[in-house]
């Protein structure tokens, strides 16, 4: 352990992983835009491209020196020494965006013949890799609901053959159901063979790094959209995944056969980022909390869904109260009416911002039916609980009173 391990993540967040005097005393790492680096010598060369391309492994305490941009680059490397401080990870790999970490985590680990399960409903992106591309590559997948206990989860991961990885997304996006990690990892125990784990992966977007930390409760990988929370000011796109050395070393193999690594620039962004990362995620859960509380006594709301609430069920609360630190600053709820009233709040906000994204310092408002999950079926949709008459939104950094007079004048107009 060094120094820096023993720090608290908001400290390592800032200042892991980065010697000033190595850059003429710089306070803020510059941003390395080199796209390829000199080695001391040949056999430096050689031992780098041994590690970088899985021909070796690293030796305890070893760091290799870096290549080329699209395998490695220092402000890429300072963002992924620093980003596994919240989540307790060994490693990380900082991709272009969330769908390519998401992406090259399946091609890591899956091959043809295998079976992914994944929590009902994910995010439309990986809903589209998972019903359509992967089986394009022989890869079955088979969807579970985000709010099963285990042993419906286990029913349906023992009807299959070759389970390999079990997806979840908590809470899913956009009902904002917590799905069972717990459940996930015993499931995943039970399916494993010692010559062929099945790994548990979590898509942490929504409510990580602060208030959900997956590693705890047995994932073995934690992916992000880096674009949301982690960048924070919706100027940049980007994605994580993070899990043990081993695992995160096999997904850099993809990524630099894919060439799916977050540039420079990007990464300097991100690094610009973490260090308001928590007072930011705090400010806008305690802005979202007002506006839960506005929402749920509203007459002309059916529903809302926030991490914790009461109407959420007993097995939801129990949940949130098990695995998360707080509630985040997603809400989706539901109007009285269909998508005609929905179309009416969204056209007539002004303080929230009609945009699909989220976790970035402005509010947002959006109609998951026909924008983010619009690539489902009325069927598929209505099985995943995304209605027409839901909106989901998420909390920004605006004075809140402002946020919900602007919403009370929206709700008004139906
Ligand atoms: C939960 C979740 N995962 C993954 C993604 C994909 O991330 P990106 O847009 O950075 O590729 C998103 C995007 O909205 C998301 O909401």
């Amino acid at each position: 352990m060094t120094d820096d391990d023993s720090k608290k993540p908001q400290t390592r967040c800032m200042t892991h992983g980065y010697d000033p005097y190595l850059s003429e005393g710089a306070a803020f790492p510059p941003v390395f835009r080199s796209s390829t680096f000199l080695f001391k010598n040949a056999r430096e060369g050689k031992r780098a491209f041994e590690i970088a391309y899985g021909l070796d492994e690293r030796r305890e305490g070893e760091i290799p020196a870096l290549i080329y941009t699209r395998v490695n680059n220092p402000n890429v490397e300072m963002v992924e020494d620093r980003v596994t401080a919240w989540d307790g990870c060994e490693a990380a790999a900082l991709f272009s965006s969330g769908m390519a970490a998401i992406a090259s985590t399946c091609l890591a680990f899956l091959r043809p013949g295998d079976t992914l399960l994944f929590s009902n409903p994910v995010y439309g992106g990986s809903e589209a890799l998972f019903r359509k591309m992967l089986p394009q590559f022989g890869i079955q997948t088979v969807e579970f609901p985000a709010e099963c206990e285990r042993d419906e989860l286990e029913r349906i991961a023992r009807a299959q053959k070759n389970v390999r990885m079990i997806f979840m997304e908590s809470p899913a996006n956009p009902t904002i159901l917590l799905t069972d990690l717990s459940a996930g990892r015993a499931v995943a125990d039970a399916l494993s063979m010692p010559d062929r784990p099945v790994l548990l992966a979590v898509d942490n977007t929504f409510m990580g790094p602060l208030f959900s930390r997956p590693k705890a409760f047995g994932a073995d990988l934690v992916l992000y959209s880096a674009t949301k929370f982690i960048g924070g000011h919706s100027d940049l796109v980007a994605g994580i995944a993070m899990g043990s050395a081993a695992l995160v070393d096999q997904i850099k193999v993809i990524r630099t056969l894919l060439g799916a690594v977050a540039d420079p620039q990007t990464a300097w962004l991100i690094l610009r980022s973490l260090g308001t990362l928590e007072i930011r995620m705090r400010q806008q859960q305690q802005n979202a909390r007002a506006i839960v509380e506005f929402l749920r006594v509203h007459p002309k709301i059916a529903r809302v869904a926030y991490p914790g609430l009461e109407e959420m069920g007993v097995s939801q609360r129990a949940r949130c109260e098990r695995q998360c630190t707080g509630s985040g600053s997603l809400i989706s709820f539901e109007i009285r009416g269909g998508e005609a009233e929905a179309f009416r709040v969204l056209d007539a906000v002004r303080a929230w911002k009609l945009a699909v994204s989220l976790g970035g310092i402005e509010s947002l408002i959006e109609h998951p039916a026909t924008m983010t999950h619009s690539d489902m079926t009325p069927e598929e949709q209505a099985r995943a609980g995304i209605t027409p008459a839901m909106i989901r939104l998420s909390v920004g950094l605006e004075d809140v009173e402002d946020l919900r007079a602007d919403l009370e004048r929206a709700l008004a107009e139906i």
